[in-house]
C-alpha cells in the first residue's frame, strides 16, 4: 500500500506526542546537580565536596596517610594518581616522538619549528588549555597540535586520530612533574571557558538525566559504580593524557592513550549523554573545567590507571 508521505509524517508526530510528557511539569525539577557554586578553579576545593583533600595534597601527605592505614576510597582514590609511572607506556610515547619527528614532502616536522626532543614545548602542557591570539579562540594542545600539523605541515592530523592522540602523549610528558597553572578567576576568555565548563559539568542530560556531577560528587563519588570508582573532579586532569590499558573505545588504535577529551567522550557514552565532538568548543570548555580543578596539583604523565600498587586498596 502506498501511504502518502504526509500522512506518514503525521502519524510519527502524533505518536511522538503521545511518548513525549504532556507539560513541563513532568520533567525532573533541578537542572543541575547541587554544588556548581562552590567549585573553585584549584585543588584544595575538594575541601568543600569531599573532604579527602587533607590525605592527597601532597606526596608527604599521601605517603602518611597510606602509613596510618588510609583505604584507597577514604583518600578519593587519589593515591594511586601520581605514584605509578608506567613503563608499558614509554612504548606509545616513542610513537608520539616518531610523528613528532615524522617529515612532510619539505622535510619538516615538528621538531623543525619545536625543537628537537620538543625542546621549546617543555613545561607548557601545564598551562593548556590556553588562549590562542590567532585563532582567536581557547585551545587545547590537542587542537594546537592539529592546526600546527594541517596549517603548517599539510598533515591531516586532527584531534582523536592516532597521530595526534599520540604526539599529545608526547608533548604530555614533556609536562611531567610541573605544577598544573589555569588562570581561571581574571576575566577573560579562560575564566569565561572555566564557568561554562562547570555549568555544563553539573547539567543534567541524557537518557539517565545524569549530570558530570551525578558520579563525580558525592555520594557516588568513592563507591562503586558499574565496577569501577568515579573520583571528585579535582586534581584527576592532572594525569592526562593517560595510558589507559586494557580500555579503549571501539574504533581506537591509540595504543590505549586517552586523551582527556577522549575520557569526558567515553563517560559521556557510558551514561548516555550525546557524546561532543573532540575539539569543539563545549568540549573544550568541560576541559578548562577539569584542568583548572587541577591547578595547584603536579603533572603526572605517563601514568597508567591499571598499573598499580593494589595491595592496600579496599
Ligand atoms: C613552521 C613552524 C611550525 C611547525 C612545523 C609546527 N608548529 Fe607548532 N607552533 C608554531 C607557532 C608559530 C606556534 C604559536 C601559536 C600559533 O601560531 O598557533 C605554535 C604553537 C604550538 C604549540 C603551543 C606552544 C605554546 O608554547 O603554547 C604546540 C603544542 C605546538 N605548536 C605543537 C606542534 C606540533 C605537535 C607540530 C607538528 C605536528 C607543530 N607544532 C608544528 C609553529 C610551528
Ligand atoms: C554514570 C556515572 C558517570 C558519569 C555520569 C560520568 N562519569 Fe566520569 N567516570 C565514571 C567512572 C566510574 C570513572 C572511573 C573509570 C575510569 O577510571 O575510567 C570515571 C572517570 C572519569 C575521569 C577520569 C578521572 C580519573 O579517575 O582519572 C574523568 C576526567 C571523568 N570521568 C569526567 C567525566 C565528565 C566530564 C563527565 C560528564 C560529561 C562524566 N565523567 C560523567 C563515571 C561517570
Amino acid at each position: 500500500m502506498n501511504i502518502p508521505r504526509k500522512l506518514k509524517l503525521l502519524a510519527f508526530g502524533a505518536c511522538l506526542a503521545a511518548a513525549l510528557p504532556a507539560s513541563a511539569e513532568e520533567y525532573p525539577k533541578f537542572d543541575y546537580m547541587p554544588g556548581k557554586e562552590l567549585a573553585i578553579p584549584h585543588v584544595s576545593g575538594d575541601a568543600k565536596f569531599s573532604n579527602t583533600y587533607q590525605y592527597w595534597k601532597d606526596e608527604k601527605a599521601l605517603e602518611d596517610a597510606k602509613k596510618s592505614g588510609k583505604m584507597s576510597h577514604e583518600m578519593n582514590y587519589k593515591d594511586f594518581r601520581w605514584a605509578v609511572k608506567s613503563f608499558d607506556a614509554e612504548g606509545a610515547i616513542d610513537i608520539g616522538r616518531g610523528y613528532y619527528n615524522e617529515k612532510n614532502a619539505k622535510g619538516q616536522s615538528c621538531a623543525s619549528c619545536h625543537g628537537a626532543e620538543g625542546k621549546k614545548l617543555k613545561g607548557i602542557y601545564a598551562n593548556y588549555p590556553a588562549y590562542n591570539k590567532r585563532l582567536k579562540r581557547v585551545v587545547t594542545v590537542p587542537t594546537q597540535i592539529k592546526t600546527c600539523a594541517t596549517e603548517r605541515l599539510g598533515f591531516d592530523w586532527k584531534e582523536n586520530t592516532r597521530q595526534n592522540t599520540l604526539i599529545d602523549f608526547f608533548v604530555g610528558s614533556l609536562s611531567d612533574g610541573k605544577v598544573v597553572k589555569i588562570d581561571a578567576t581574571s576575566p577573560g576568555p579562560i575564566k569565561a571557558s572555566y564557568e561554562r565548563g562547570r555549568d555544563l559539568f553539573f547539567k543534567r542530560g541524557g537518557h539517565f538525566n545524569f549530570a558530570c556531577a551525578s558520579c563525580h560528587t558525592p555520594p557516588a563519588a568513592g563507591k562503586y559504580l558499574r565496577g569501577q570508582r568515579p573520583t571528585t573532579f579535582f586534581g584527576d586532569a592532572a594525569q592526562y593524557p593517560i595510558y589507559h590499558f586494557p580500555y579503549a573505545l571501539p574504533g581506537d588504535d591509540f595504543e590505549y592513550v586517552f586523551t582527556l577529551q577522549h575520557q569526558i567522550k567515553s563517560c559521556q557514552i557510558l551514561s548516555r549523554i550525546y557524546p561532543g565532538e573532540e575539539g569543539s568548543p563545549a568540549m573544550t570548555d568541560i576541559e578548562v573545567f577539569l584542568k583548572a580543578s587541577a591547578n595547584g596539583y603536579k603533572m603526572s604523565v605517563p601514568v597508567a590507571e591499571y598499573n598499580m600498587d593494589t595491595s592496600y586498596l579496599d
